[in-house]
């Protein structure tokens, strides 16, 4: 066909693997690195605009020392994910989500972004040419990781005056080793993730690395993950490390309202949507701590996360159970979604785009 053939020429020198599948032990997949054929790079100067992008050899790249990225943490990154359905056409969800928030964090981080257009084209071109690696229907996804950084060099603080977007991808299931097993998150009042002013609410690479001590020190205490309270209060809900946070009670969902200092996650929006859609009731509004104590049920999304169910909050040493069982809203709520994703239940909301 001519989209293999303009593939095929667009993978040179590189011949693009004609197998359905990639050699890998579908049934072990977790959320680790795993090398796939492609990467996709584009590049563009400041004050110009992003042309001609290409696909190439995943590998390493080359930066100067002085990149704005490597100095300065000018840099954003995405994450979405492609599903291979039985018929064995790829699903991607809501690409544009990812487009459109790349460019309102490229705006807080003086980027140049790319069009939406050339963000879910690139998003396209990298999950074809890396279609072995997409697991079999039921096996995990395809993680497509996006990244936009200031590629070129510069000493003083100020934008790079280059800048490359990027796009790798990497076959994963589940994201947290405790499989879909409830999580037991740790509210840490020592850090904070974000404040108000800051890149909270974009996803900014330096978002990230700040939280590490957090987690590990977390993890070494036997929790999955931490749960961040605002820095001006330490009073009300914000997020966790790698999703957003929903709490449940009496069928009323609550979830932290995106102010600023939390991420508005692709995730947190549609399942606010399927919520509403299923007749629930949904708050997005300011949640006090407190309110943990008396919630029927705790869970997590994002895209790396999906939903997952929280068993447990341990906040000043007092720790609070929620239900996790099978009629557990959650799990309704993550079966309509991966349903949606998987391309195995109606899409009325227009979110999936096969490839
Ligand atoms: C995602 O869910 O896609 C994220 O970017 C979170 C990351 C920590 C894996």
């Amino acid at each position: 066909s001519q989209a293999a053939s303009s593939l095929q020429q667009a993978c040179e020198p590189f011949p693009y693997s004609e197998d359905e599948y990639a050699y890998v032990d579908w049934d072990n997949l977790g959320f680790g690195l795993m090398p796939t054929d492609y990467m996709y790079v584009m590049k563009c100067s400041e004050n110009d605009r992003y042309k001609e992008g290409k696909i190439s050899r995943y590998g390493n790249i080359e930066l100067s020392p002085s990149a704005g990225v490597l100095n300065y943490g000018q840099g954003l990154f995405e994450g979405l994910k492609a599903y291979r359905k039985e018929s064995g056409g790829l699903l991607l969800f809501r690409p544009d989500q990812n487009a459109m928030r790349m460019k309102f964090g490229a705006e807080r981080m003086c980027m140049p972004a790319p069009s939406v257009d050339q963000f879910i084209d690139a998003v396209k071109q990298i999950t074809v040419a890396n279609k072995r690696w997409v697991p079999p229907p039921g096996k995990g996804s395809l993680y497509i990781r996006p990244l936009l950084m200031g590629s070129g060099p510069i000493l003083g603080l100020a934008p790079a005056p280059e800048y490359m977007f990027l796009i790798y991808a990497s076959p994963v299931r589940n994201y947290f080793k405790e499989g879909s097993a409830p999580l037991n998150l740790y509210v840490d009042d020592e850090y904070d993730r974000a404040s108000r002013g800051g890149a909270g609410g974009v996803k900014t690479i330096t978002n990230y690395a700040p939280v590490l001590k957090a987690i590990m020190s977390a993890k070494g205490r036997g929790f999955s993950d931490v749960l961040y309270l605002d820095s001006m209060n330490k009073k009300y809900l914000e997020e966790v490390s790698s999703c957003n946070i929903f709490l449940v009670k009496d069928k009323v969902i609550s979830t932290p309202a995106t102010n600023g200092t939390i991420l508005s996650g692709v995730t947190r929006k549609s399942i606010i949507e399927i919520a509403r859609d299923l007749g629930y009731q949904v708050e997005e509004r300011a949640i006090p701590v407190e309110e943990l104590m008396y919630a029927d049920e705790v869970f997590c999304t994002g895209t790396a996360v999906v939903v997952a169910p929280v068993g447990s909050i341990t906040y000043k040493d007092k720790k609070v159970e929620f239900r996790t069982d099978a009629e557990a809203l959650s799990r309704k709520l993550y079966n309509t979604l991966v349903g949606i994703q998987m391309g195995v239940i109606e899409d009325k909301f227009g979110w999936t785009v096969e490839i």
